[in-house]
């Protein structure tokens, strides 16, 4: 089989497609031949080696929606020919992989792979922001970075379907149709500071009760000014880099958060629960994923390039 491997950081043309044994699932894994792999702005942090946890040589990618065709040792509850999907799983970009049984879910039948594919990473990211890291209902005012991106879209999608206002930051003009589509309710265009205005105005003055923050230090500032008193500052894009501050830099009484998506799904019970909710809103219509563009695994790096010169709309997907 191929994969995608990196031996070292760098730009995407450290991404050499490779070819490598079948992996062989160990007790308790299953084998999983992949039928499309997502692309997470985080795979760019693995490749330039800003993401914790992973070590060289590595296959990059963490989710995807694939077919079982083997079971290992003690695996129960899954059979061949099963269509299954997972998150935070290292190696994604690989034509075969082994998982746990345990970080896999069925897909149901009325949710296409690419759809799927699209939901995992993005889906519970979004789902976490707008339930526990700060639960939208009607009334809330919401500031939604990177608004066209793979996260910023589901989040923009959620707000609504929860009653919020969304307020959609993009960096490019060809951006605001997309996140507008998605049900943006104002399109700020700014690709760093400099939106706190524009945010003051568009809520009488007050500032927005939320701001989903996925860019990193450079909208950082910016982000603490727009928000009103007490609002929480969702800061979820530490791979875009991380500022310095000391508490009392604070403004306005504002609470400060760094959402992780794996505390939203710290077990089983939650992998289950949280993908069931997701692909329920799915099912029902309330989430449709923008698929922005589907490249062949082995060109993976073409992916990269284009997540990284900030051109792409919606989720990128890799078929095998
Ligand atoms: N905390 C968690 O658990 C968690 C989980 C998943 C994702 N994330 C984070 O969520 C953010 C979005 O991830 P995603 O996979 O959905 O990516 P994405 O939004 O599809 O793509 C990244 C977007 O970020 C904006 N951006 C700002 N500065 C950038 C830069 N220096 N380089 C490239 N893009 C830049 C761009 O939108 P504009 O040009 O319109 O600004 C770009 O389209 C990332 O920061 C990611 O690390 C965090």
């Amino acid at each position: 089989m191929h994969a995608m491997r990196i031996s070292e950081y760098g730009g995407p043309e450290v991404m050499s497609w490779t070819e490598l044994p079948d992996p062989v699932p160990g007790p308790g894994e299953v084998l999983v031949r992949l039928g499309v792999a997502g692309v997470n702005y985080m795979d760019v942090g693995v490749r330039t080696g800003r993401a914790p946890g992973w070590s060289l040589p590595a296959i990059p990618g963490v989710e995807g929606v694939g077919y079982v065709t083997a079971l290992g040792d003690g695996v129960q509850g899954l059979a061949i020919g099963d269509r299954v999907a997972w998150y935070y799983h290292q190696g994604s970009y690989a034509q075969h992989l082994a998982v746990p049984a345990e970080s896999l879910v069925r897909v149901p039948a009325d949710v296409p792979d690419e759809t799927a594919a699209a939901v995992m990473m993005q889906g519970l990211t979004a789902n976490h922001l707008t339930t526990e890291t700060y639960p939208i209902e009607p009334g809330v005012t919401a500031v939604v970075h990177a608004a066209a991106g793979g996260v910023g879209l589901v989040l923009t999608q959620l707000i609504k379907v929860r009653g919020g206002t969304v307020i959609g930051v993009v960096s490019r003009e060809e951006k605001v149709p997309v996140a507008k589509e998605a049900g943006a309710d104002h399109v700020i265009v700014s690709s760093g500071g400099g939106f706190e205005d524009r945010v003051r105005e568009l809520t009488g003055g007050e500032g927005a009760h939320v701001v989903y923050d996925g860019g990193g230090a450079a909208t950082f500032r910016s982000s603490l000014s727009a928000l009103r008193r007490h609002g929480v500052h969702a800061f979820y894009g530490p791979l875009m880099g991380v500022p310095t501050l000391t508490p009392a830099e604070l403004p306005n009484s504002v609470l400060l958060s760094h959402p992780l998506v794996r505390d939203h799904v710290p077990d089983r019970a939650a992998l289950l629960a949280r993908t069931a909710e997701v692909f329920d809103l799915v099912g029902k219509g309330r989430l449709r994923p923008v698929i922005g563009a589907r490249h062949p695994l082995a060109e993976a790096a073409r992916a990269h390039a284009d997540l990284e010169s900030r051109r792409t709309v919606g989720k990128l997907l890799l078929l095998p």
